[in-house]
């Protein structure tokens, strides 16, 4: 039914690519899609074949868990269990990018290569075109970053079909994310809120609603986000962070008005956001990491990001892409 040797770019803005998304989609075929945090490569979260496909386009190992897409509250209580702090997390920040990982219900429905053999299931309610399809297909998406497994989530349909090569069939072009960070991954066990991501809701936007401290998950617990390696987000040139000068040769990630000593020197610079206004710096940095690392450089200076805020996502996000590079362990796999 499809040519997956010659991947469609196509415009949400065309009329039909909503009715050709969902065909496919319906049909177990995988489309990458745009949503609010980064694109997705989205699949019919009940259809073992396409959630298969996913995995196989993205070079994932299967044990790596995906998140569920759903359109509506009451599709989410359709396979997931919700404890009331969940349930007012999702009521609060739902259509957005707030995961939660939460107990599967009895005759669910999903895939198992979904949730990858566990007993729980992480869902997302998405904003805008995203949340449409799902809503016209009527059944919730499996859908992880369009990336090959352990690159740059993509941020715009350029990067999707870049990484993705010719593994899709279809690309909707939605342009560039407004958030352009993964979403933020909670969970709630015993009342008490587990961080299992750092993303795009802010952890203090999060305890407004629960009224207590996020715990954060320490290597090794027993809590934890499968894909949360700590090389992750790997560009192919090195990452040397928190730099105050640029040494020759280098490609530099700028914040703000102040530049590290020496900037005239980088081959590159871009910055991810003059004003240093940390939304717009989570918006841009997948995409100028990607021009960086095209440039040539070996190294990317990045000058400091301050914390607090989307401030700890993006500083989550450096840290893995400078992480030593690893050797990806079969149950802990980079997604
Ligand atoms: O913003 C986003 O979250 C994007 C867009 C497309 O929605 N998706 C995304 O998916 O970042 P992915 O597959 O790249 O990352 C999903 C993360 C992984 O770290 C995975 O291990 C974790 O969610 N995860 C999924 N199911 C889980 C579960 N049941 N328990 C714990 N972690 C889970
Ligand atoms: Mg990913």
């Amino acid at each position: 039914m499809t040519d997956t040797t010659h991947p469609v770019l196509l415009s949400i803005d065309d009329p039909s690519a909503v009715d050709q998304a969902v065909a496919l989609l319906d049909g177990g075929q995988i489309v990458a899609i745009p949503t609010e945090t980064v694109y997705g490569l989205a699949a019919d979260a009940t259809n073992g074949e396409a959630v298969a496909r996913v995995f196989a386009a993205k070079g994932r190992p299967s044990f790596n868990p995906l998140i569920c897409h759903v359109s509506s509250l009451a599709m989410a209580k359709s396979f997931a269990d919700f404890d009331d702090l969940s349930l007012k997390l999702a009521e609060r920040f739902w259509p957005g990018p707030l995961t939660l990982v939460l107990p599967l219900s009895r005759d669910h429905g999903i895939h198992p290569l979904v949730s990858a053999g566990l007993d729980t299931v992480a869902v997302r309610m998405p904003t805008g075109l995203s949340r449409h399809i799902i809503e016209r297909l009527g059944r919730p998406l499996a859908a992880p970053s369009a990336n090959r497994s352990g690159s740059i989530s993509p941020t715009s349909a350029d990067a999707v079909a870049r990484s993705l090569g010719n593994a899709i069939p279809l690309i909707l072009d939605g342009g560039p994310c407004a958030v352009g960070l993964e979403s933020t991954i909670v969970k709630v066990e015993d009342g008490t809120v587990w961080l299992l991501r750092p993303g795009g809701v802010a952890a203090d936007s999060i305890e407004d609603v629960t009224g207590g401290e996020l715990k954060t998950v320490q290597s090794g617990s027993a809590v934890q986000a499968p894909g949360q390696l700590s090389s992750h987000y790997a560009p192919r040139a090195a990452m040397r962070l928190n730099a105050h000068a640029v040494h020759e040769g280098e490609a530099l990630l700028a914040f703000g008005q102040d530049r590290a000593a020496g900037a005239g020197k980088a081959l590159t610079v871009q910055n991810l956001s003059p004003d240093a206004d940390l939304v717009e710096a989570a918006a841009n940095l997948f995409a100028m990491m990607d021009v960086l690392d095209g440039s040539g450089a070996l190294t990317i200076a990045v000058e400091p990001v301050p914390t607090g805020g989307l401030g700890d996502a993006i500083n989550d996000r450096l840290s893995r892409a400078a992480a030593p590079r690893q050797t990806v362990p079969v149950n802990a796999v980079a997604s």
